[in-house]
């Protein structure tokens, strides 16, 4: 209703919607610290591209990609999502809210897809088309499964990595997976930081403790928190 009145005020005013991607990004508190994260990455010329780590439905991935899409060095960077779309895997730490298969169907406002529609690769390509984005690369299957041929053979580097799976196990496997395409100045960036509330030793702020411990080589230096329950690190080489 509220959408409609708004349409029928930009009409009688004579304004344009705006594009899909602003939407987006004006709904999105994470958005500046996209575009914070991207200008790092190309002003510190941190080489390497630009990975997901749980897509959903495509909304972050899609606002990761505008962002980068400012700056024509953010252009070069190959943008990639990995995701199983099967939803949340069981997990031995117990959450509030999370249960397996959630995330398996859209669970809140999609806009191009009604809420409990299959999330599938074919809706986030749908998304970035409607965006205006090229297209993302899709690794689709398990982060164990997926990960030991892409990394380091598809994504030697990684500049820049989104880690929004909400699991510790999910979160470990990806840290060893991207372990080979770390490079001094990696952002990584943690959507699930403060979940399990704010528990170091739960969920991906325990994994990341775990991957620091078992990897001497690579040291983190805080970089910002952010939005409600995120927490972002630079990586640097011991
Ligand atoms: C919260 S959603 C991602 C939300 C999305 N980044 C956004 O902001 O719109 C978490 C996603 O992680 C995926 N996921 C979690 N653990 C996984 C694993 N071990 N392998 C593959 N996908 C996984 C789920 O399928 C789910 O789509």
């Amino acid at each position: 209703m509220r959408e409609r009145l708004r349409a029928l005020g930009r009409r009688l005013l004579g304004e344009r919607p705006l594009p899909l991607v602003d939407r987006l990004a004006r709904g999105d508190a994470r958005f500046s610290t996209f575009v914070c994260a991207a200008e790092y990455v190309n002003f510190e010329a941190v080489p390497g591209d630009v990975a997901e780590f749980g897509v959903f439905g495509g909304v972050s991935l899609a606002l990761i990609a505008k962002a980068l899409s400012f700056d024509p060095k953010g252009q070069q960077r190959k943008v990639v999502g990995f995701d199983s779309f099967e939803g949340l895997p069981a997990s031995e730490e117990a959450h509030a809210r999370w249960a397996p298969g959630d995330c398996a169907a859209l669970h809140s406002a999609h806009p191009l897809a009604p809420t409990g529609s299959p999330v599938t690769p074919g809706l986030v390509r749908d998304l970035f088309a409607r965006c205006g984005l090229p297209e993302p690369a899709l690794e689709v299957g398990r982060f164990d499964a997926t990960l030991p041929s892409a990394v380091p053979g598809r994504y030697p580097r990684l500049a820049l990595v989104h880690v929004d799976c909400d699991l510790y196990e999910s979160t470990r496997d990806v840290l060893e997976g991207i372990a080979p395409a770390l490079q001094d100045g990696t952002l990584l960036l943690f959507d699930d930081w403060f979940h399990y509330k704010g528990r170091p030793d739960r969920g991906e702020a325990r994994a990341f403790h775990e991957f620091l411990e078992r990897h001497p080589e690579w040291g983190a230096a805080h970089y910002r928190s952010y939005a409600t329950f995120c927490n972002a690190f630079i990586v640097h080489r011991r």
